[in-house]
């Protein structure tokens, strides 16, 4: 960033944003994502629309153009949330933490890969992201009695292991029979002590359930809940439940939207309008500015795995578009409650 010329500013939790000066002074139009990535995750998930957002502005200064306004090019901390619950923390702090009015005077748009397999199915090069769909996050803490695995009867079991083995299950199931685009996830569950001829004594697992309908994610989240609750007392033990992380379905712009599809039909892709299943730093500033999201393919599909991929072609294409999304957005007279940009 300071490579480029951009005024740098670190903010108290580690967001790093970089602004490139326009013609006027004033709110800029704002690109970037995240740098962090889950554990085992792969290359794209982020970094794409950071390193993609300093080409943008790589590009602007080589040809020697200059916007209307300023260009800013920002990486959020803790995007994924994994091991500092809730996800998408730096950007939330970032809207919570700006002025309202300073806020609701940028545009936002994010590229990021699909990490879901509808483009590359569809042989469509571009996705015009119409918004993210709901978060729950929930830890459930299961305590039961640890006990020797060879003496004690079945009936006199309280048996944690058993009871998350069932909530796994449950998870998948209600899954299933909720259809659409519910999905749930046991992505962490881990037992104590964890050996082989041990009752386990506790276990600590999280539910990941989301949907694009605030009305049917809050339907799965009952479901579980009761759930939960009957087989933990079917079975003597206790659960603590912690949540992690909740967010409402977010619908973005029409006017950033009708933008990226308009600009990426204009450079001759294929684009189609699809709500994103992943998590983004673009479903905070949707609270405070007018925001859309730029998606290109996932090979098979794939992410939060290091085989994750993209096609050249592919990220090229969604530099172009972010590029000319942000000049077009420039241009625009963005009213966001009222006011002028
Ligand atoms: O969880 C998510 O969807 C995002 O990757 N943080
Ligand atoms: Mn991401
Ligand atoms: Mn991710």
């Amino acid at each position: 960033m300071r490579d480029l010329g951009l005024d740098v500013t670190i903010d108290g939790i580690g967001n790093v944003i970089g602004v490139r000066s326009g013609r006027t002074d004033g709110p800029p139009t704002m690109t970037g994502s995240h740098i962090d990535t889950v554990r085992t995750g792969g290359r794209y998930d982020g970094n794409l629309g950071v390193l993609a957002g300093l080409e943008v502005v790589e590009t602007l200064e080589r040809e020697g153009i200059q916007t209307e306004h300023p260009v800013a090019v920002g990486f959020f901390t803790d995007e994924e949330g994994a091991r500092f619950p809730p996800d998408m923390l730096g950007s939330l702090v970032y809207v919570g933490g700006m002025a309202v009015e300073e806020a609701l005077d940028v545009a936002f748009v994010e590229l990021h890969v699909e990490q879901g397999p509808v483009l590359e199915a569809e042989g469509v090069t571009i996705g015009a992201v119409t918004g993210v769909q709901g978060i729950s996050w929930t830890e459930l803490t299961i305590t039961g009695q640890s006990n020797h695995a060879g003496t004690t009867p079945m009936d006199l079991r309280h048996d944690p292991g058993y009871v998350a083995a069932a909530v796994v299950a449950h998870v998948r199931e209600l899954a299933l029979r909720m259809g659409s685009r519910q999905v749930g996830t046991v992505g962490r569950l881990e037992l104590h002590p964890n050996l082989v001829n041990v009752v386990a004594a506790s276990a600590t697992m999280t539910v990941d359930l989301r949907n694009t309908d605030e009305a049917l994610l809050q339907e799965a989240e009952a479901d579980l809940a009761r759930f939960v609750a009957d087989a933990a007392t079917a079975e003597g033990v206790t659960v603590a439940e912690r949540t992690l992380a909740r967010f409402e379905p977010v619908t973005f712009d029409d006017r950033v939207v009708d933008t990226v599809a308009a600009v990426a039909s204009d450079l001759g892709h294929t684009v189609r309008r699809m709500p994103s299943g992943a998590g983004h730093d673009a479903q905070m500033l949707a609270r405070v500015c007018p925001t859309g999201m730029v998606f290109v393919p996932s090979h098979d599909g794939i992410s939060h795995n290091p085989a994750e991929h993209t096609e050249p072609d592919d990220l090229v294409a969604g530099a172009d578009v972010l590029l000319q999304t942000i000049l077009t957005l420039d241009r625009m007279v963005l009213e966001s409650d009222g006011l002028d940009r």
